[in-house]
């Protein structure tokens, strides 16, 4: 190292204090080797992606309006006019996606290998957290551009949360910002999506992995002899490094070839004769069809709460049967309903 690069490096160390050895420390921890696997170390492809969407993002807002009157031109100006907007756009539109698929398949590992168990409970609640803003980040995110499926997208979500009961007028209220879907309601579309979203997301993913540090991930059964660990750096930051590689190049043959497009600009007067959310809200809209709205909602909170609190179901559960699997075929009878819903409403093109 030369001298002036030795100078420099002793500048900023006396100017940023860090314990190194402290860092190495951190850095270098071990885990478990069964974290070589994909499946078992899937939250790291929801972070990437979350980290995609916010540089993304930031670029979007740039030039995105959130005006009634111009949100859906100033989308089309991103996809016509702006230099590589049209890439920018649609790689924030399928990281959407992604980073859903991901964080369902993330969720299905920990609950199916029981990894939410004591003392994980409420990591797993921070997850459900999580998941609750990812979800609401696709939505308001595509309520922004401001067509069709945007507006009246918005008009059910606003009408549906008028049937909560005993706050639900209150609710509808607060979201649209008054009697009607307009411009408050998409001011406020848009403050969840670029502000208040993002940055409880940022919290809550600090906080989770805060938490999956100082517990470890969960080990497997195995005889102590045959449990084998690596590094955290190097190995698996350059497995994620990788992945987040692939992850880019898989996001821009998808830009290439389905990039996002535009429907019709939003109209008030003109209800569309088929209106079907994204894939990941399929299954409640469906569910919507088959009973009274406020059933829907009440039986939808229900399921909801059975999922946050359900380490405290399992844990009843397993009291009155330490053996007990029965979590796993719960789980597979939710996951087989939600599939089936979903499948059900994707192929019915009865509005
Ligand atoms: C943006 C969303 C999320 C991110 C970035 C994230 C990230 C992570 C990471 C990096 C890990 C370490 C092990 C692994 O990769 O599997 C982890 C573990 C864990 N996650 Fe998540 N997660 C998210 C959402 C969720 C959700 C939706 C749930 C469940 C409702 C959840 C529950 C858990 C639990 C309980 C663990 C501990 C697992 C163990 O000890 O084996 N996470 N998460």
């Amino acid at each position: 190292m030369s001298a002036e690069n030795r100078s420099a490096g002793a500048w900023l160390r006396s100017r940023i204090p860090v314990d190194e050895q402290a860092l190495t420390a951190i850095g270098s921890e071990p885990i478990p080797g069964h974290l070589k696997r994909w499946w078992w170390c899937i939250g790291g492809t929801p972070a990437y992606l979350f980290l995609v969407q916010v540089a993304g993002g930031i670029l979007l807002t740039f030039y995105y309006v959130p005006s009634q009157e111009l949100a859906y031109e100033s989308v089309a100006a991103i996809g016509e006019q702006v230099r590589f907007g049209w890439y920018l756009r649609s790689v924030h539109k399928w990281a959407s996606h992604l980073m859903i698929a991901t964080l369902l398949l993330h969720m299905m590992r920990v609950f199916f290998t029981g990894a939410y168990r004591a003392p994980r409970e409420l990591n797993w609640m921070v997850g459900c957290a999580l998941l609750i803003l990812t979800l609401g980040a696709g939505f308001t995110g595509y309520s922004l551009v401001w067509e069709q499926l945007s507006y009246w997208g918005a008009t059910v979500a606003a009408n549906l949360s008028a049937a909560v009961p005993f706050v639900g007028e209150r609710l509808a209220e607060f979201l649209r910002g008054g009697p009607t879907v307009g411009q408050n309601m998409l001011t406020r579309l848009f403050v969840l999506h670029v502000g208040a979203i993002p940055t409880l997301t940022m919290g809550c993913i600090a906080i989770h992995i805060y938490l999956v540090r100082a517990h470890g991930v969960t080990e497997l059964d195995l005889p102590k002899k045959e449990r084998k660990t690596f590094p955290f750096f190097p190995d698996h930051f350059l497995t994620e490094l990788a992945l987040a590689l692939f992850l880019m190049f898989l996001l821009t043959c998808l830009a290439l070839i389905f990039p996002a497009g535009l429907s019709e600009k939003a109209n008030p007067l003109e209800t569309p004769e088929h209106i079907k959310p994204e894939w990941y809200f399929l299954w409640a809209f469906r569910w919507l069809k088959l009973m009274t709205e406020r059933t829907a909602i009440v039986t939808q909170g229900i399921f909801l709460a059975a999922i946050v609190f359900w380490p405290f179901v399992d844990k009843w559960l397993r009291r009155r049967n330490p053996r007990s699997e029965a979590s796993v075929a719960f789980g597979a009878a939710g996951v087989a309903l939600l599939l089936a819903l979903t499948v059900w409403e994707a192929f019915d093109s009865i509005p």
